[in-house]
């Protein structure tokens, strides 16, 4: 049955994200008084060719207000969603496109595109009488499951004030037999790293996605800790069972020449492949993203063909969840997988896109939270409904990380029929 979607309101509002800076929430009310509400997201180590978030400037919040941007919701995109039945969410995604204007939503701002699209998606579901999660698996063909959930314990990087240069590291109950069976095991791993951190004096608060933040220096450090954690919590530590995944999110450390500099050494391309390839040898890493920077295209085809057919290759800032730069990414080789944040291309029929050409190319596509977050949960139904098997939304801590587990727990409460885990493997 076609949908004809009417917006009677549109409310815009200034909040505070998980790091404490101002981002936009958006709230649609329907003709039936419905209200589907959403928050945008932010990075803190951003790809190059993102979707662009509009600030303030000026002195309020550091620069980091986003008044203008509630003031564009109210004044030009809210007059422009009422008043007219809505048949799809590309629709709605359009006339955004439109009232922006530009290629890369730097006029209406990409926080303001992000939070409308996820509202309206919200209405669409609505409309339909869906949970949000069977109406993505309506839109995109796609046949629901339930995620491995990828729990970040460890920060470094852009996250976290110590020396560790990667930015995340991460354990997946590949293993699980269910949603809430992985959840347990992320929590329980996570306990067993705060003693084994308490035990060497090293434990010193978290990072922005919950995981701790001890001050370590070298990836090797970070792995045996996780490894120590999973056995301590009575878990294998292996690619089948309790797993991990890893994001360096080299951008921050590299070059797109090839050269990456850390822990007070310079190293080029071949030494980081070495480097990787004894990581995936000595420790049960079955996910790598971002190990080079997003414009080093030789390294990121040489480890794919190296390391590809055991582990997963990831592109984040690489693909900046462009369905174009997918589509290159797969034609040149480069990974074997994507990872999907819907702000990074501004709106949901945009993820949608991505995914779609991540399921063309038989990639897999680890759907993703920013390390500023809300308590928004879509990212939850989105994986469930795309069925890809994979999400990363920071520690089994924090608030803003646990909203989305504990999305994916009620989802499977309700529905326990859903599968859990990867897809097999193209
Ligand atoms: P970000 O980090 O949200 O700060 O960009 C997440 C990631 O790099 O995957
Ligand atoms: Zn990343």
């Amino acid at each position: 049955m076609p949908i004809a979607l009417q917006i009677a309101r549109v409310d815009a509002l200034q909040i505070l994200d998980s790091r404490g800076r101002p981002t936009l929430q958006v709230a649609l009310t329907l003709d039936d008084g419905f209200v589907a509400a959403a928050a945008a997201p932010s990075g803190a180590s951003t790809g190059e060719n993102e979707a662009v978030e509009v600030r303030d400037g000026g002195p309020a919040f550091g620069g980091a207000g986003v008044a203008g941007v509630v003031r564009t919701v109210a004044g030009r995109i809210g007059p422009a969603l009422t008043g007219r039945t809505w048949g799809t969410i590309g629709d709605v995604d359009d006339l955004l496109r439109e009232l922006d204007g530009t290629e890369n939503f730097s006029g209406i701002g990409s926080n303001a595109s992000v939070a409308v699209s996820i509202a309206a998606a919200r209405a669409f579901a609505h409309a339909a009488g869906a949970e949000v999660w069977r109406w993505v698996a309506e839109a995109l063909g796609t046949t629901p499951r339930l995620p491995v959930p990828n729990f970040n314990v460890l920060n470094g990087g852009a996250h976290a004030p110590n020396r560790l240069a990667f930015q995340e590291f991460m354990v997946a109950p590949i293993g699980a037999r269910t949603f809430a069976d992985a959840v347990r095991a992320g929590a329980e791993v996570y306990a067993a790293l705060r003693g084994r951190l308490r035990a060497q004096g090293k434990l010193a608060g978290v990072g922005d996605e919950g995981g701790f933040a001890p001050d370590i220096e070298a990836p090797q450090e970070a792995l045996d800790l996780l490894v120590g954690a999973i056995e301590d919590a009575g878990y294998t530590p292996s690619r089948t069972g309790v797993a991990i995944a890893m994001d360096p999110a080299a951008n921050g450390f590299g070059t797109r020449t090839g050269t990456y500099v850390f822990s007070g050494c310079e190293h080029d391309r071949d030494e980081m492949l070495d480097l990787y390839a004894e990581l995936v040898r000595d420790y049960p890493v079955w996910s790598l993203e971002d190990p080079f920077h997003e414009g080093d295209h030789d390294s990121w085809r040489a480890i794919t063909a190296h390391l590809g057919d055991g582990v997963q290759i990831v592109g984040d800032d690489l693909y900046v969840t462009s369905a174009e730069r997918i589509d290159r990414g797969a034609a040149q080789r480069e990974t074997n997988a994507v990872l999907i944040k819907p702000n990074q291309t501004g709106t949901v029929s945009g993820t949608f896109d991505a995914l779609r050409a991540a399921g063309r190319h038989a990639m897999g596509a680890m759907v993703s939270h920013r390390s500023g977050e809300t308590l928004d949960t879509f990212i939850a139904d989105l994986v469930v409904g795309a069925g890809t098997g994979q999400i990363k939304s920071g520690a089994p801590s924090r608030g803003e990380r646990v909203a989305k587990y504990n999305r994916l727990l009620e989802i499977e409460a309700a529905e326990p029929a859903l599968p859990y885990g990867l897809t097999p493997r193209a």
